[in-house]
């Protein structure tokens, strides 16, 4: 059967087996967002190949449940539209008519009889604002109308289960309070807290809030989740009264629900609007000088004195909040869509991923925050919960790019502060700053995961990358003595690479491969133009002699005896793989790799597709979501790039899994190999990264520091992008 035949008939079958009774926009993922804005904040509609908003439970990342339960009477007829409750009462099941998804948000449309309901969930993206994108917290909003031009009499109904607090293991004590003023906030905490330690990948810190603008059309209660939900589908609204019954989660599970009355419907309703999420003080622990170890806050905190104050700024902020999404949508949409498609969908289902594995800190001395000390920590969410590896950061870097490049620099800080105070003992980069998260606490032994040219190489190139998107040196001057010392390491150790891991550990180790080695020259050559950008043009020279060198050893070393494709690994002319590394060649702006390598690589990965995607290499048939798109990105000609890149959007919408985005699947079934969630989804921005066009936003708004009389942002930069790519002409 020739491959195209193949696709045709695989897509027929995907057409006949797909079940999805509702339209989706632009098309069915896995698993849909609801509320994902941090490692702890991450829920999820496992929709798989058919399940409607009202067919399941909505899960953490994990798959664990967090329950969110919706029902709506219309004249006094209930339905549930979210979630599988059960009461001792009857209803019926409203209808799915949508799904749309956008960089930003998750709508549906489910119909209730002569009431069509829009149900929002919205996780804000704020690129350039540290406090708002601090915030863990998202939105759900609600609005109802008419589907038949009569008017008819509406009420609303959602609760979440204490299953927030631990996903997936209910047998924890829990407690809960309820505060009532402009704002009515559910909370509910774990009796038993430690701050930095988790429970199945929660954290067990911190309270879960749950809240509502107050007016006089809501009501609200707690209680068990029979006799809550009962009482709504009786009654049309809750009792105002609190169960204080404090017990385990799974014991009669308690809820905690509001309803807001939407009176007489006709045309569509002003949204009401509830906000979730998992608020904790301290947040993250960080090793500093001396094996002294420092709790650093979300950056929120800059700003803001209590939960109860962010909450409520965050509800009030809500239209606006929609609006800035609104346009992050747009721009991304025909960002990427000026690509493909294709593209724009994988695009798309990735933002909200990638940027709910990250956090933005301050640290705090006595009783004020520093608003200029801003790092960003990140979760290896899945593979291994380690924090801030540097092989994570490294894939998602292009969207980080793409969004605002100031970002980059404070993801990076933590290493590198860290390195800094000479705790670390190996010569060459750390490869993550702690095995737990949300755990910051360094490897004084020396004993991380070893990954030494690939964190070498990556920390150069990141490194580099930031300075020139940013048009900013600061990163590279106060740590040029690090930089260094890791390209006198690549200079030792790239060109022919010892057996080590690469950061596809998964695939074991492996002597003499060949795509580290290139990240290792590129690596080379960033250091060669980061002393080049601060002026050291001997250190320059040199090591761009190095990099030019190695370049043409390794094209004798890395050549098949065909002479029609790179090896895995020299000397072995069966093998093969993806040599995604070259990526960085372009990202830099280089062009130190000969093009004719560009067109060798790109008619060779031609003939090697399956139905969804090129294999990471020859010795297995499964690959890698981004390193298919940073591949994609350096194809010299735009089939195959479009093959590469459509393969992965077949992939993500052939409903043959229901987890959160999982970048490691088989090229040839098309179902999950393995992770889910991870941030390295934001290594789709590839192609994006590489547009010359300017990034979303550059500089950031710090918070106004608490001293300031005024209202100006104390420690505001905004740098103009700097024109790094007429420079390189230049020179
Ligand atoms: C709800 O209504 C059903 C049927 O009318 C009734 O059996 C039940 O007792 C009611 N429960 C509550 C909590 O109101
Ligand atoms: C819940 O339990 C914790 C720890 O036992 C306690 O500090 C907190 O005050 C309790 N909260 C409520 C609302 O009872
Ligand atoms: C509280 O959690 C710790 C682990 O964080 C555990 O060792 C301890 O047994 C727990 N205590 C109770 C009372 O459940
Ligand atoms: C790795 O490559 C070097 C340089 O070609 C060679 O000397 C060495 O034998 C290779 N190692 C293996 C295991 O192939
Ligand atoms: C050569 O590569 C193939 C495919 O990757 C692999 O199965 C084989 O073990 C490799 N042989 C050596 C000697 O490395």
């Amino acid at each position: 059967m020739n491959d195209l035949l193949h696709c045709w008939l695989g897509l027929l079958l995907l057409a006949a087996r797909s079940s999805y009774a509702w339209s989706a926009t632009p098309f069915n993922p896995a698993s849909v967002p609801l509320a994902v804005r941090s490692p702890y904040v991450s829920t999820w509609l496992p929709q798989g190949s058919g399940k409607a908003l009202n067919d399941a439970w909505a899960t953490f990342y994990t798959g664990g449940i967090t329950a969110w339960a919706g029902f709506i009477t219309v004249d006094g007829k209930p339905f549930s539209f979210m979630g599988t409750p059960a009461a001792d009462a009857d209803f019926e099941k409203a209808v799915q008519k949508s799904v749309e998804i956008t960089s930003t948000q998750s709508i549906y449309v489910m119909t209730a009889d002569t009431v069509d309901l829009t149900v929002t969930f919205l996780s804000p993206v704020e690129p350039s604002d540290l406090v708002k994108q601090s915030i863990p917290l998202s939105y759900m909003s609600l609005s109802a109308v008419s589907n038949d031009g009569n008017t008819h009499s509406v009420q609303v109904y959602t609760d979440i289960s204490a299953e927030w607090l631990s996903p997936g293991d209910g047998a924890q004590p829990a407690n809960w309070t309820f505060s009532d003023g402009d704002v009515l906030s559910h909370s509910l905490s774990l009796q038993n807290q430690s701050n930095y330690e988790e429970n199945s990948d929660m954290i067990r810190h911190g309270s879960i809030y749950y809240s509502t603008l107050n007016s006089d059309s809501v009501s609200y209660m707690s209680g068990s989740d029979k006799a809550v939900r009962t009482t709504f589908v009786n009654s049309s609204r809750l009792a105002n009264t609190q169960d204080d019954n404090f017990r385990n989660i799974n014991d009669n599970y308690p809820v905690f629900g509001y309803t807001h009355d939407l009176g007489d419907v006709s045309d569509a309703t002003e949204p009401i609007v509830m906000s979730i999420g998992l608020i904790r003080e301290p947040a993250v622990q960080y090793i500093v000088a001396n094996n002294q170890y420092q709790d650093r806050s979300l950056y929120f905190w800059t700003q803001y004195s209590s939960a109860d104050d962010l909450i409520s700024d965050f509800l009030g902020d809500y239209d606006n909040a929609l609006s800035r999404a609104q346009d992050l949508d747009d721009k991304i949409k025909s960002d990427a869509g000026a690509i493909s498609t294709d593209y724009a969908n994988v695009v798309t289902l990735s933002v909200r991923q990638a940027l709910a594995a990250i956090e933005i800190t301050t640290s705090k001395s006595g009783d004020s925050y520093d608003t200029d000390d801003v790092m960003i920590f990140l979760k290896e969410i899945s593979s291994n919960g380690n924090t801030n590896t540097v092989d994570v950061i490294f894939p998602m870097w292009p969207m980080l790019m793409y969004l605002n490049p100031t970002l980059g620099k404070y993801i990076l800080l933590p290493a590198l502060e860290y390195q800094a105070t000479g705790q670390y003992p190996n010569k060459y980069s750390v490869h993550d700053m702690g095995t737990h998260y949300p755990q910051a606490i360094g490897h004084n032994l020396g004993k991380d995961e070893a990954m030494p040219v690939e964190e070498c190489g990556n920390m150069l190139i990141m490194a580099l990358s930031y300075t020139q998107k940013a048009g900013d040196n600061s990163l590279i001057s106060d740590y040029i003595s690090y930089f260094d010392q890791w390209t006198q390491f690549l200079v030792d150790e790239a060109l022919v690479p010892a057996s080590q891991l690469s950061t596809d550990d998964f695939a074991g180790h492996l002597e003499n491969q060949t795509n580290l080695a290139i990240k290792g020259i590129l690596g080379i050559k960033a250091m060669s133009e980061i002393a080049n950008t601060i002026g050291d043009r001997s250190t320059a020279s040199k090591y761009s002699d190095i990099a030019s060198d190695y370049l043409s050893q390794w094209q004798d070393l890395a050549a098949s005896s065909d002479g029609n494709h790179v090896t895995l690994n020299y000397g072995n002319d069966s093998s093969w793989g993806l040599t995604y590394n070259l990526y960085a060649d372009k990202l830099l702006g280089f062009n130190l790799f000969p093009s004719s390598l560009y067109d060798q690589q790109t008619a060779f990965y031609k003939q090697r597709g399956f139905m969804y995607g090129v294999p990471l290499d020859s010795r297995h048939t499964y690959t890698k979501s981004d390193w298919e798109i940073w591949t994609a990105a350096i194809m010299s000609d735009s089939s195959t790039q479009d093959m590469l890149i459509s393969a992965v959007a077949s992939y993500a919408a052939n409903g043959k899994n229901d987890v959160p985005f999982s970048d490691w699947y088989e090229t040839r079934s098309g179902e999950v190999s393995g992770f889910r969630a991870r941030p390295v989804v934001g290594g789709h921005f590839a192609l994006l990264a590489l547009d010359s066009s300017s990034p979303v936003a550059s500089g950031t708004t710090f918070a106004a520091s608490p001293s300031a009389t005024d209202n100006s942002n104390a420690g505001c930069v905004l740098s103009p992008p700097f024109p790094f790519t007429l420079l390189r002409y230049l020179l």
